[in-house]
């Protein structure tokens, strides 16, 4: 049968995977990766710390390797990401107050331009909201400002003007003080010309949780005049899994791929990662996991047939 990113593109959609570089010497990992999906996102090695360990000294090897994978399987890959408060190199907390928005400038232009015309979508900024929708106390909202995100995407955009901007958070899949906040940012860029062009929800959600206004939040942002990505889906439960679980699991990914289809502007859907043995739930949520569409042993789950049926798979 057709595989998730066929369906996806019959849509005018992707659906793709995250993925990380100690697993691309995984054969059975690799032999799912590069069929079954058609875009791809780099999950760890594009990010400050690897990218620009030490200020000047920029360092692409284990992303190429993920771009080169990609481009290998005609996979389309977003970028993850620019300006992140995490996996930070300790250096540029260091970085002098009147110094760190030319050092911000400067590694956006040097990633953004390596990988001009190779990545389609770039996260800008990524998490930089409180709950609250107050911004986060990062060292870039500390030491320049408000302004930062704006001026990350005026560099983003002269690095790579083809590559489709997007700013990216997690809990803003439904219409909350969060979202609110985003929502507000992204309509007084519109209004300046700030160049934004999407906002990607990653959509790490809870079993039998998926908020009921994510439809409804996704169209007003298309409404603004942005596209919607849906960035880093998985739903995690308790673990064990069991039958009930999974099927509650897959009635979630279903919501959450019918809410995108719902609107045109959602461009596509992305899983981090996509099998349970690869996933960063259980280190970081202890007794939580198979929160994706494949078990351990690469063996499709419920979430995945959900997920192929929402897309059109019959
Ligand atoms: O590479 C080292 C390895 O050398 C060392 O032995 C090992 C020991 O812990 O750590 C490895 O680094 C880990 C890295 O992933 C690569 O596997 C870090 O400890 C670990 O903290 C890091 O976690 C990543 C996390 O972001 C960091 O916040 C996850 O893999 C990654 O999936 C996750 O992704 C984030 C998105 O970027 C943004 N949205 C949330 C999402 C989930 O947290």
């Amino acid at each position: 049968g057709p595989t998730l990113g066929q369906l996806a593109a019959a849509k005018g959609r992707y659906f793709g995977s995250a993925t990380d570089n100690p697993t691309l010497t995984n054969a059975p990992y690799t032999a799912v990766l590069g069929s079954e999906f058609n875009q791809i996102t780099v999950g760890n090695t594009q990010k400050w710390q690897y990218t620009e360990p030490s200020r000047g000294q920029f360092d692409y090897r284990q992303a190429d390797q993920i771009v080169a994978f990609a481009q290998a399987h005609d996979q389309i890959v977003r970028g993850h990401t620019l300006v992140w408060h995490n996996q930070l190199p300790g250096w540029v907390n260091d970085v002098p107050a009147g110094e760190l928005l030319g050092v911000m400038r400067n590694h956006i232009a040097n990633v953004a331009g390596h990988y001009k015309g190779k990545v389609v979508h770039w996260d800008v900024v990524n998490e930089a909201f409180e709950e609250d929708g107050t911004r986060r106390q990062s060292v870039f909202q500390q030491k320049i400002g408000d302004s930062y995100i704006a001026e990350a995407f005026k560099a983003a955009r002269a690095a790579d003007p083809n590559a489709k901007l997007y700013y990216n958070d997690y809990n803003v899949e439904g219409v909350n003080a969060k979202s609110d906040a985003m929502y507000n940012m992204v309509k007084s860029f519109k209004q300046q010309g700030i160049p934004i062009d999407g906002v990607g929800l990653q959509a790490h959600l809870i079993l039998g949780q998926i908020p009921s206004t994510v439809r409804q939040n996704i169209q007003r942002f298309a409404d603004l005049g942005v596209d919607v990505a849906i960035t880093e889906l998985d739903i995690r439960m308790r673990t064990p899994r069991d039958a009930t679980k999974d099927a509650q699991q897959a009635a979630d990914y279903r919501a959450v791929v019918n809410a995108c289809l719902a609107v045109t502007r959602c461009v596509g859907i992305t899983v981090w990662d996509f099998s349970d043995g690869h996933s960063w739930i259980p280190s970081v949520f202890p007794g939580e996991g198979a929160a994706l569409i494949y078990d351990e042993n690469f063996a499709k789950k419920p979430s995945y047939w959900a997920v192929y049926e929402a897309l059109g798979g019959t």
